[in-house]
């Protein structure tokens, strides 16, 4: 029973310092993850193109999004009908970007 627990603690322990690797998605449903993508959406200037809420300017709720394609948008930048997002590959981690990409998928579409 107790070597049960502490092998969950020691696995526990692993998988959450492991990085975030770009084909592994990371759980978005995850509330801290999502509030921390709120904040880095402050900070990273997201709000500045997308609203304070990602609902404002570039409006990023309600569409269709598929996690690995926004963590992609993210990383690489966009661009449609002349507007652009930088890239941000350089400017935020992996994990940041997962973080981030946690907060739109919070208001995008219903999650998948
Ligand atoms: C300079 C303005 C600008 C900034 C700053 C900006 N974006 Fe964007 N973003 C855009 C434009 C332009 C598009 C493409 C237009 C569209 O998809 O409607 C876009 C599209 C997106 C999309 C949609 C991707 C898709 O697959 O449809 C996401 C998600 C996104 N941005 C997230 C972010 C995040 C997170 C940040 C901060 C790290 C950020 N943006 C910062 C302008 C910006």
């Amino acid at each position: 029973m107790i070597y049960r627990l502490v092998l969950v603690a020691i696995a526990s322990i692993c998988i959450g310092d492991a990085a975030y690797p770009q084909d592994s998605v990371p759980n978005l449903k995850d509330p801290s993850m999502i509030a921390a993508g709120h904040d880095l959406f402050l900070q990273k200037q997201c709000a500045h193109c997308h609203g304070e809420d990602g609902r404002g300017g570039i409006n990023l709720a309600r569409r269709d999004l598929d996690p690995k394609g926004v963590f992609q948008s993210i990383a690489d930048g966009r661009e449609k009908s002349g507007l652009r997002m930088p890239a941000w590959r350089d400017v935020m981690t992996d994990e940041e970007i997962w973080k981030a990409t946690a907060y739109v998928m919070s208001i995008s579409h219903e999650p998948k």
